[in-house]
């Protein structure tokens, strides 16, 4: 399987193989494909997955073909089936998408001749930024079984949490929730922010995502900061070895006060350089020959 949708389709094996590659580049490993064209189409916003796939194709001597949705035929109703075909006929090699629709994907699936690596799907998965996440813990603490992390916040609609506590508990950690009413979903459990905290080995803040919802009408930022978002009092309470994670944009005032976005516990700046190398692994695995 060249493409990548979500985390779940993938084995454990499969994604510490991953995992080592991308470590193997972060240490200083080459691997070329020169001639390689790839096509990154986002239709929903990015900074740090859009530019840091960019930096992959560039230091592994790809080209690549970047679709700016204003001025494509998607104006003209165009769907992301057919934009899809345009860059496979064309000559792309692979693509990298990122779409506001959850599992867009489903429409590509085994019609495309060309891998497909998901660059995030709606509320639904962002494989990534969670490789990028294990990456982060992996080097850390050296490995996942028995780490305790509370994932917080936005949760029902982030792509990050839905990947992560998926992955996370099948490589043996414990993950906690901790989220206001409103971004809370069923099927989980939610605990108190401040009485389990003080226990975290990873406290990782999830971004408030104010594009998909209206919460600024019923709670201010500090409002929220103090109830549900990390701030120099909570970073108080965390163990020494704690670290704290967040995917970024971070929303500085709302989830995380500005003081501690870059404090001496903070990995958000590690997580976005570790971006890259497991968006080179994930391009290797994706167009190296003999993968089908
Ligand atoms: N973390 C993340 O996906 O950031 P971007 O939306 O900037 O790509």
């Amino acid at each position: 399987e060249r493409n990548l949708f979500s985390l779940r389709e993938l084995e454990i094996n499969e994604i510490n193989s991953l995992l080592n590659r991308a470590m193997a580049f972060k240490n200083g490993e080459v691997s070329h494909f020169p001639d390689r064209i790839v096509g990154n189409l986002f239709f929903e916003p990015s900074t740090r997955t859009h530019q840091s796939f960019i930096m992959a194709e560039k230091k592994m001597g790809m080209q690549n073909m970047d679709l700016f949705p204003e001025g494509s035929s998607l104006k003209k109703g165009e769907s992301l089936y057919d934009t899809a075909k345009t860059y496979e006929a064309i000559g792309a090699d692979a693509l990298v998408i990122r779409s506001k629709e959850d599992k867009y994907y489903e429409a590509l699936r085994g019609k495309l001749s060309i891998p497909v690596l998901n660059g995030g799907d709606g509320s639904g998965d962002h494989p990534t930024q969670s490789l990028l996440d294990l990456l982060t813990i992996r080097e850390e603490f050296g490995s996942f079984e028995g780490l305790k992390v509370l994932i917080a916040g936005d949760i029902s609609h982030s792509r990050v949490a839905h990947s992560n506590m998926e992955v996370m508990e099948r490589l043996g950690m414990k993950v906690y929730q901790s989220a206001p009413e409103i971004f809370q979903e069923k099927k989980r459990t939610y605990h108190d922010m401040d009485e389990i905290i003080g226990e975290m080995d990873i406290v990782m803040m999830l971004r408030v995502q104010h594009e998909r919802h209206e919460v600024k009408s019923v709670v201010d930022c500090e409002s929220y900061n103090r109830d549900y978002g990390m701030n120099e009092k909570r970073i108080s309470l965390m163990k020494p070895s704690a670290i704290l994670m967040h995917p970024a944009p971070v929303n500085r005032g709302w989830e995380v006060t500005d003081e501690v976005v870059e404090c001496e516990k903070s990995r958000i700046m590690r997580q976005m350089r570790n971006g890259v190398y497991v968006r080179m692994a994930v391009l290797e695995r994706a167009l190296a020959e003999g993968n089908s």
